[in-house]
């Protein structure tokens, strides 16, 4: 008789010390991002404060953000689908208030969030810094919270240079084939042979990509976002065992 009371007691216990972890860390990655959102507001980077509030939930914590001055993002239209993907161009997946960059050897090269994109740290020798060339204006704005810091730039990180095409223009397969799918692509129709394929691409610099009303803002999140949502799942996960070892 007393056995089962126990094992409900014990899980009761068990839950009550899982479900206010899983809420508080929640909590405080929300409070603590409002508060830095308003330290950007305060310094005048309205704009680049109003992307992050765009995509408040899967922004990383314990990064430093570049940020592009209002004037720089006034000049560049950045599709709604590509937010994120904006901010983890401008943003480096450590702490690094302006003492710590100031350290950096010259040229040294920083992954930022965006997987694949760098930022180059270079100084002119006169307590200027510059990432990518552009230089940094706003030294350490962010001072709310210990997850984050930023820094004000007066430009834009553009995305990087498409890489120059490979030898074999081998284009991948339209889709995914379902698994009953009609047998391999046939012999192509011979093509007639005096037409080139077109150039792979224009020489000016990449523009963003146009406004496209894209249906899915999470298509292009990354890993470096996916440490919130693993651990949100791990406390669901927690939960949903306990309760059906209860049951
Ligand atoms: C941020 O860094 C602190 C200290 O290093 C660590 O305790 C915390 O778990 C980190 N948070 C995230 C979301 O990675
Ligand atoms: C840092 O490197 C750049 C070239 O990348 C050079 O122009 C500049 O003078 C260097 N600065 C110092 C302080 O050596």
């Amino acid at each position: 008789m007393a056995e089962p009371i126990f094992y409900i007691a014990t899980m009761s216990l068990l839950l009550s010390s899982i479900i206010p972890a899983c809420a508080i860390d929640r909590h405080q990655q929300q409070e603590e991002i409002l508060a830095v959102v308003r330290d950007i507001q305060r310094a005048n980077y309205f704009t680049f404060a109003t992307l992050i509030n765009m995509v408040q939930t899967s922004v990383p914590s314990n990064i430093t953000f570049f940020m592009p001055d209002d004037r720089s993002l006034s000049k560049i239209i950045i599709p709604e689908h590509n937010v994120l993907k904006f901010l983890l161009r401008h943003s480096v997946p450590s702490l690094l208030p302006f003492t710590e960059l100031s350290r950096l050897p010259n040229g040294t090269s920083m992954p930022t969030d965006q997987p694949d994109y760098m930022l180059k740290v270079s100084s002119n020798g006169r307590k200027e810094l510059y990432l990518n060339n552009i230089k940094l204006t706003s030294p350490d704005i962010c001072k709310s919270g210990p997850s984050f810091r930023c820094h004000g730039i007066n430009g834009v990180f553009m995305p990087a240079l498409p890489i120059p095409a490979p030898p074999k223009p081998s284009p991948p397969p339209p889709h995914h084939s379902p698994p009953h799918a009609k047998p391999p692509i046939p012999a192509p129709p011979p093509s007639p042979p005096r037409r080139p394929p077109p150039p792979p691409h224009p020489h000016h610099a990449p523009v963003p990509s146009p406004v496209h009303p894209g249906p899915s803002p999470t298509a292009s999140i990354s890993s470096s976002n996916m440490l919130p949502r693993a651990r949100a799942w791990l406390c669901l996960l927690s939960l949903s065992i306990l309760l059906v070892s209860i049951y």
